[in-house]
């Protein structure tokens, strides 16, 4: 099959497109044809070298995928030739841990593209348990966008941010892939949304995915924006995807005894903040990882009721994945890139 590689850590021209060996489906796992690969950010991470200090070459990036049943392995049931799958991207491996939750602060957790074999190629095999009915009734390219940012987003507002119908929620970065889903998921769960952004155009685009107060941070200090929003108080909870020198703001964004979910480094994996501004007014600070297949499944439901919208920026071939990664890293993209590994 044709794949996206990397054979060491660099720039964007460290991926090749090549022939490797087609992934045979082993008992209890599900072959999936791959029609769309979704990008996220973290691969731009992994092909530098910031996220582990080693691989085994060649290595398939990418955690994302819409696509089909190619085949099944032995003892698989439920799954028919040609039916729309997405697999999970993160399950624990060992079957022992396939119940424990989250399945990321399990010892066997695999993310696809970074502990095994990604989503950069014609085919990917997966443990069933894993692998998501598509029923959205979305083009691959539209479903592809979907998986990580989504699930992920469920489980840093509904699992760890608790957002209920009502809250007042600051999403940074509203027209980033992960931001982008996370407007969307505290729509979907009732909650009021400001976002912030750092352009006119991503101001519109933020606006248009639902977000009621937005905030161009090169114009205006969200911190104040956000008090005035909330009557003086601050937002109950806070999705940090920027961390660096904006989580000690989103600290003071939040209200007392209110929720700074930390889920990202975009601007910086390092940061510093006075801890009087966390524990004066009891605010919590919790991380969100990864997520499990009820959080994807549960997104995959608000897309198919219309509560959710897949936000494709543009599709391109797979053999252009050093193209997409230098696009995503110019920070040009509003939602979410895609590489087609059928297309020539
Ligand atoms: N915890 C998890 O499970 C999980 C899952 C997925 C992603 N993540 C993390 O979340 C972060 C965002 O990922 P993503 O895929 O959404 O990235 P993305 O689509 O590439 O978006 C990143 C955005 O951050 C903004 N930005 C960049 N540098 C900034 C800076 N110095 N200060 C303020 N804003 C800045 C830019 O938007 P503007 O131009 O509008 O400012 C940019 O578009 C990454 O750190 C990623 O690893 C975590």
């Amino acid at each position: 099959m044709k794949a996206a590689v990397i054979h060491e850590f660099g720039d964007v021209d460290v991926l090749k497109y090549e022939d490797v060996p087609t992934p045979e489906p082993q008992a209890g796992e599900v072959l999936i044809k791959i029609l769309a690969t979704g990008l996220n950010r973290l691969e731009d991470y992994i092909r530098e070298g910031s996220i582990v200090p080693e691989l085994e070459w060649p290595h398939i990036l990418g955690a994302d995928a819409a696509g089909e049943v190619a085949a099944v392995g032995e003892g698989v049931t439920g799954f028919t030739v040609g039916e729309r799958v997405i697999p999970q991207p993160g399950f624990p491996t060992d079957p022992a841990d396939y119940e424990t939750r989250p399945g990321a602060a399990t010892a066997s957790f695999n993310l696809p593209g970074l502990h095994r074999s990604g989503t950069y190629a014609q085919y990917i095999s997966v443990p069933a348990r894993f692998v998501a009915k598509d029923t959205t009734g979305l083009s691959p390219e539209e479903a592809a966008t979907l998986p990580m940012p989504l699930a992920t987003a469920v489980r840093a507002l509904k699992g760890i941010g608790e957002v209920k119908a009502g809250d007042k929620v600051l999403v940074h970065s509203g027209a980033s892939g992960s931001g982008s889903m996370q407007i969307q998921v505290a729509k979907a769960l009732g909650a009021e949304v400001a976002t912030t952004v750092r352009s006119a155009e991503k101001a519109e685009f933020a606006k248009g995915i639902g977000a009621d107060l937005v905030i161009n941070t090169r114009e205006e200090d969200f911190v104040a924006k956000v008090q005035e929003w909330s009557g003086g108080s601050g937002a109950d909870v806070v999705i940090d995807n920027l961390g660096g020198d904006v989580l000690p703001k989103s600290i003071e964004a939040v209200k007392p005894l209110g929720v700074v979910v930390v889920f990202g480094f975009t601007a910086g994996p390092e940061t510093t903040f006075d801890v009087r501004s966390l524990f004066f007014a009891q605010k919590q600070l919790r991380g969100a990882m990864a997520s499990d297949i009820e959080d994807l499944e549960w997104g995959l439901e608000q897309v198919k009721a219309g509560k959710i919208k897949p936000l494709l920026d543009t599709a391109l071939p797979l053999s252009q994945a050093g193209a997409a990664h230098k696009r995503l890293a110019e920070g040009l993209v509003k939602g979410n890139l895609v590489l087609l590994p059928w297309a020539a």
